[in-house]
Parts: structure tokens; C-alpha cells; sequence
């Protein structure tokens, strides 16, 4: 008896109706207007902006949870609390979860982490980005450490998903507690600003155990974690924002590791030169410029997408497309404390360094760097360590690297700022190129001190030893002759340079040594 009667199908597809009628209220109209009067968009709201008209597929609409304790077995809402599934993002297959606040304030239960679990899974064996929209008060309370434990099956999926499929997190609403590790896995965080926060401890906990008085938004806001933190790449005015950005983003990685980016047409034909190239270096070599205006000439139109724009804003990285390629960009800011090398810079630069070499992303350096910034603060908060990441990353990194030195290359950060002797394919430098051990004035005052203390006129002596080293050194012409950079170029020709190099390297393959995998000084 396999026939249904007419009457019976169509009750069933009622029932079924009904069923998906209730789902897409996740938590009931009074939650969601609840959302709306606090200036955010609900789960599937956020997901209708992020994902092609009519490709999103749900998964699980209809799971719940199975919890007894503390009333929640008078209180189901099917989907649990996240909407999870697949789609498309300008044509590019995504896997997605969206966080419901609505329900349960979008805690994370045992089976809201099932839901998620099984897009990681999924997204990792079809070689597919994973997009989280976090909304979430944290682990569901009412469930204790099942909850935990879901938590956990998700860190060891991004754990393992991290350099398979490009991760990305964006933060629409609280994310407090162990949940922050998932997102902080993750490739890039984007936050929304006034309606997202990240903290590992909340206010209540901080003033207890610190007597700090701190409002969620100072502790742990996206103006904080985009400047102070570095926690956040990208700290976005509004949803739409974050959601347009994450949008572009996805324009410039592949879908995953085994895949090149994806690549815009490029008329061959065009012009290259850039001539205002030419004009940027102010003659005095103490004077600052913006590296940005140079990134501006040389890569494509408006493609330069910045990351991590207010956080150690002595380099700058970002993605950009040359002739229509993705590129990584990674720029030493005369703008910024002279450009040089702390920290703060060193990680930032070498996490997305490292972002690049995982999904086969080309890297673009600018170079113009005093060296690293001396002084206890940064000798006592490991300086060396964190240098050393940036220098591990460009040595691991085998996709084509260039690097242009538009100034000044000294000392340590010379080696540092992808070096051919660690690995860069091409070295190119301007002639306003400085390269050498130290800056002139430093370096005539070791060497010459004796000469200098005998001298009748010392100041004039001095300045005669600097002037004599910085015509010897202060110029990219000893580096030249030793094949260290591979040609001295005008800058206006850079553009085409560039694009023929990256065209040439586009085959490029280093087998590195055999391991399990390195030991980056964390
Ligand atoms: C269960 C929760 C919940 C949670 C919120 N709700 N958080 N239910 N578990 N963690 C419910 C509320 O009871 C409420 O239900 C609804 O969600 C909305 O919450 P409100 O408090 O009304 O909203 P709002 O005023 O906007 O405040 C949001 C909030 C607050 C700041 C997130 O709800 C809050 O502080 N929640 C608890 C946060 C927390 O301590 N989580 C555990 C962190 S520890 P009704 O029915 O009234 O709508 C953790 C460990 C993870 O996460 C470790 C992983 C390793």
C-alpha cells in the first residue's frame, strides 16, 4: 500500500507548512522585535543579505534540544537556537551558521553545536569557506557542561579546518566566555560597532577580581578590539557593513587550500607606467610619507581592501588584485612611528603572512623600515619572539613573493621584510633605496668614534664620516652588486614590473623539507 490519498498528502504538507512556518520564527515575533529595537537583524535576516537570492539550503531547521533540567522540557524551539546550511556568495559555494538570539539568547546547546559541527564537517570534505554570524550569550546554562563539550567539538573543528578552508567569524552580538576561541581560530573576526562584544570575562567578573569599572563596549567593543586588542581584523559601522565586507573578503581568497584565487580579466594591453610614482619619496629620507598612496598606484583600481586598518598602524597589510590577480599586500608605514617594527606589527604582518601561504596567495612587501623599535617595553614584552614570528612566517611561506624596497631596509628588519635570502622570489629597489647595517649617523659614531673624539672640529668630522657611509651604504647599489636585489627600478615602472614578475612565478612550486609540521615561536 504505497498510495497516499489525496486528502492524507496534502494534511502531511500541511503539517509540514505549519513546521516550517514555526521554525522561521525561531524564538516568536515578540524576540524578534525585541532584536529589531536594539538595532539588529535576526538569524535568518542576516543570512538573506549574505547569501545569493534563492541558493540558501537549510540543514536542520527542525532539530532540538534534548535538555529536561530547569524547565527546558516545557520550552522547545525547532533549530535551536542557529541556522545552519549552505549557499552561495556570488555564485561560490559557503557553508553558514547564523547564531538566533531569539532563541535562548542563541546559547550554545548540545545540539546547536551538532548543527554546527556538521557544516564544519561538511565545508572541510567539499573544500568550502565556513561564515559564522555569532549572536550568542554563551555556553546554554541550563545544560552545564554538555554544553562545554559542544563548545570544544567546535575549537577542534576550526582547529583543524584552519589552513583546509578559509574561516571567517562575524560578531553581531555578545560573544563572551570560552565561545571567543572559536571566532579567535578562525582566519578574521569583523565586528559590528555598539552591538558586538568579545570578552573572556564580562564586566562583573572584572570588577570582582580587578576593582576595574569597565563597560562591556570599553572592555571588549570593536573600537577596543580593532585598536587596543588586535582581536578583530575589521570593525564595521553597521550589519550590512560586516556583511558587505565579508562578501569581499570571499572575492579575493579561493574556496580552499588545494585551489588558486579567483582572478578578474586583465586587458595585457594597457599602460603600466605610473608616473606619480615617481613623486612620492620626499627628498628629505627623515620625512614620512603614506605607504597607502603608494599601494594605491600600483595595485588594481580601488582593489586595495585593507586589514587590521587600526591596529599597529606602523604596517599594513591587506588583500588587492594585480592584473587581476589576488595579491596579499604587506607595507612597512613611514606614516606611523617611522615605520618600524614592534610587536604588535610583527604578529599582525605575520598572521596574515601566514593567511596568504595557506590558500596560495601571492605576497606584494613595500619595504621602508628603521628596524625594530628598541626600549624595555618591547625587549620585556618579548620583542625577539614576536619579530621572530614575522621572520618564520615569510621563511615558511612558499607562494610567489616580491618585495619592493622603496627606502630605507636596515639592520635586522632588512632580513625580515621578505629578503631573498629567506626565501623571496624577486628583490626589487627604488633608487631612493637605503640598505644597510644602520642608519649613517649611528654607524659613523661606532666606527669612527675614536677619529671623531681626535678631530679638532669633532661635529665636523662627524658629519663628514656620515656623509661618507651614507654615500657608500645609504643606497641600494651595494646590495645590487652583491645580487641581493634583482634590479633597481624607476619607480613608475614598478606597476608593470610587478606584473609581469607575479605572471612569471604563477607556476611556481617549492617542495619544503618533509616534517609534521614547524615550531613558529608563539
Ligand atoms: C541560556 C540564555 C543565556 C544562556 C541568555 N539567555 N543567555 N539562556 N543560556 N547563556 C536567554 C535569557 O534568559 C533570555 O531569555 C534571552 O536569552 C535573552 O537574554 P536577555 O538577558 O534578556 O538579553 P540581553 O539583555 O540582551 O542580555 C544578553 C546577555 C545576557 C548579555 C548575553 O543574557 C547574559 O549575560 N547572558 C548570560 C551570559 C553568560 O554568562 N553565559 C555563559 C558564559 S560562560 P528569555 O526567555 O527571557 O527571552 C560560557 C562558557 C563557554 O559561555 C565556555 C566554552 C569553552
Amino acid at each position: 500500500m504505497s498510495a497516499t490519498t489525496p486528502a492524507t498528502r496534502d494534511a502531511r504538507l500541511q503539517r509540514l507548512d505549519e513546521k516550517n512556518a514555526e521554525a522561521l520564527l525561531g524564538g516568536g515575533e515578540k524576540r524578534i522585535a525585541q532584536q529589531h529595537k536594539k538595532g539588529k537583524l535576526t538569524a535568518r535576516e542576516r543570512l538573506d543579505l549574505l547569501l545569493d537570492p534563492g541558493s540558501f539550503e537549510e540543514l536542520g531547521r527542525f532539530v532540538m534540544h534534548r535538555s529536561k533540567d530547569f524547565g527546558l522540557d516545557k520550552e522547545y524551539y525547532l533549530g535551536d537556537g542557529v541556522v545552519t546550511g549552505y549557499g552561495t556568495v556570488n555564485g561560490r559555494l559557503v557553508y553558514v551558521f547564523s547564531q538566533d538570539f531569539t532563541v535562548f539568547g542563541g546559547s550554545l546547546s548540545e545540539t546547536h553545536a551538532e548543527k554546527i559541527v556538521k557544516i564544519m564537517d561538511l565545508a572541510m570534505q567539499n573544500g568550502a569557506p565556513v561564515i559564522g554570524l555569532n549572536d550568542s550569550g554563551g555556553a546554554r546554562i541550563q545544560e552545564g557542561v554538555v554544553s562545554l563539550g559542544g563548545y570544544a567539538d567546535i575549537f577542534y573543528r576550526n582547529t583543524l579546518a584552519s589552513g583546509v578552508v578559509p574561516q571567517l567569524s562575524a560578531i553581531m552580538g555578545p560573544c563572551a566566555g570560552g565561545a571567543v576561541y572559536s571566532p579567535a581560530i578562525t582566519d578574521f573576526i569583523l565586528m559590528v560597532e555598539n552591538t558586538s562584544y568579545m570578552f573572556v570575562t564580562g564586566p562583573n567578573v572584572v570588577k570582582t577580581v580587578t576593582h576595574e569599572d569597565v563597560t562591556s563596549e570599553e572592555l571588549g567593543g570593536a573600537s577596543t578590539h580593532s585598536t587596543k586588542s588586535g582581536v578583530t581584523h575589521f570593525s564595521c559601522a553597521n550589519e550590512v557593513e560586516a556583511i558587505q565586507r565579508l562578501k569581499a573578503i570571499l572575492s579575493y581568497v579561493p574556496q580552499n587550500c588545494e585551489e588558486l584565487p579567483p582572478s578578474l580579466p586583465y586587458d595585457a594591453a594597457q599602460d603600466e607606467a605610473r608616473p606619480t610614482l615617481d613623486t612620492l619619496i620626499p627628498e628629505n629620507p627623515n620625512q614620512p610619507y603614506d605607504m597607502r598612496e603608494i599601494i594605491a598606484e600600483v595595485v588594481d583600481g580601488d582593489s586595495f581592501l585593507e586589514v587590521h586598518q587600526n591596529f599597529a598602524e606602523n604596517i599594513v597589510v591587506g588583500f588587492a588584485r594585480l592584473a587581476g590577480r589576488s595579491i596579499g599586500i604587506v607595507g612597512n608605514q613611514p606614516a606611523v612611528l617611522a615605520g618600524v617594527l614592534d610587536i604588535n606589527a610583527s604578529t599582525k604582518a605575520a598572521r596574515f603572512v601566514r593567511f596568504c601561504d595557506s590558500f596560495n596567495i601571492p605576497l606584494l612587501v613595500f619595504e621602508d623600515v628603521p628596524g625594530f623599535l628598541p626600549g624595555t617595553d618591547q625587549e620585556w614584552r618579548a620583542i625577539i619572539t614576536n619579530g621572530a614570528k614575522l621572520l618564520y612566517a615569510f621563511c615558511e611561506a612558499t607562494v610567489p613573493r616580491v618585495t619592493v624596497i622603496t627606502r630605507k631596509a636596515y639592520g635586522g628588519a632588512y632580513d625580515v621584510m621578505n629578503s631573498k635570502h629567506i626565501g623571496a622570489d624577486l628583490n626589487y629597489a627604488w633608487p631612493s633605496a637605503e640598505i644597510a647595517v644602520m642608519g649613517a649617523k649611528g654607524a659613523a659614531e661606532i666606527i669612527f668614534r675614536r677619529e671623531i673624539q681626535e678631530a679638532a672640529d669633532p661635529a665636523a668630522a662627524l658629519q663628514e664620516k656620515v656623509d661618507e657611509y651614507q654615500q657608500k651604504f645609504a643606497t641600494p647599489w651595494r646590495a645590487a652588486h652583491r645580487g641581493f636585489i634583482d634590479e633597481v627600478i624607476e619607480p613608475n615602472q614598478t606597476r608593470q614590473k610587478l606584473i609581469r614578475a607575479f605572471k612569471m612565478l604563477e607556476n611556481k612550486a617549492v617542495k619544503a623539507p618533509r616534517k609534521k609540521h614547524g615550531n613558529i615561536p608563539l
